[in-house]
């Protein structure tokens, strides 16, 4: 197995942000500026960033002086350069400091309509410039009731599994459940817990179990200070994924803050 340039990452917990389409170069700096001095170094713990594009190269150096946290980007473009108006390649992201790309996020799959395949040749972008790759898997409400959790979950996290057998220590997985993101109401620790078991042994089908006990898996939609240590605590729960609740320093650093399992 390949070393893991973080290896000390591996099922610690990890506290990510996505602050979307939030925050340019100016508020970026002035988020760090407040969240460094809420936030020491921990090393039971990693925490992840991904401003916009636009923020990245300040952000990496807004951090220069703490490796423990580390920064990403929300999207990559498969192509490494040409006649893409508007898009991000893995390597100019490498290039600005980022270390993880975040991939098939429910709102590039269901307002930017981005397929399986697509974010599968992501994954495979990102892996080729030794970035690592966060993929974003989820149902929505309908799917859910409609019984079909696991056939999505299936159908999403196989279609980038296929790119990353290689690399899996670079490979980690959200759970989302679009119904969940941006709406104040989160999964149950339990139903989180079944879907993150049921994504491990996805992975394991995949790999092995051995490398499937390796991947973290992080749980995302409506995250908040209140709801993060029973989020945290549910089984095969890994850490977790935070929109909204990441765009305050004060309420991110709470949740930063969340005790481990055990
Ligand atoms: P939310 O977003 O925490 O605002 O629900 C989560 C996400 O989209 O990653």
């Amino acid at each position: 197995m390949p070393e893991n340039p973080r290896g000390a990452l591996r099922r610690t917990p990890v506290l990510a942000g996505n602050w979307k389409m939030n925050k340019g170069p100016l508020a970026t700096r002035s988020f760090f500026d407040d969240f460094c001095a809420r936030h020491g170094a921990r090393d039971d713990r990693s925490i992840w960033f991904f401003p916009p594009a636009i923020a990245v190269y300040t952000a990496v150096h807004a951090l220069r002086q703490r490796p423990d946290i580390d920064v990403g980007v929300q999207n990559i473009h498969w192509e490494r350069a040409g006649a893409f108006t508007g898009e991000t390649s893995a390597g100019m992201a490498a290039e600005a400091g980022a270390r993880i790309v975040l991939v098939g996020h429910s709102e590039r799959r269901h307002v930017f309509g981005e397929t399986d395949e697509q974010a599968a040749r992501k994954v495979a972008a990102a892996l080729a410039e030794d970035l690592d790759v966060l993929v974003c898997v989820g149902e929505t409400l309908e799917e859910r009731e409609g019984g079909r959790l696991e056939q999505v979950l299936a159908r999403q996290i196989d279609a980038a599994l296929g790119e990353a057998r290689d690399a899996m220590l670079r490979f980690a997985v959200a759970y989302e459940p679009v119904w969940a993101i941006g709406t104040g109401v989160n999964a149950t620790p339990a139903d989180a817990a079944a879907a993150h078991a049921f994504l491990r042994q996805r992975i394991a089908r995949a790999a092995n179990a051995t490398i499937a006990a390796e991947v973290p898996i992080l749980y995302g939609g409506s995250v908040t200070p209140d709801n993060a240590a029973d989020l945290l605590a549910a089984a095969d729960v890994d850490g977790l994924l935070v929109g909204g609740a990441s765009l305050k320093p004060d309420a991110f650093a709470a949740i930063a803050a969340t005790p481990g399992r055990g």
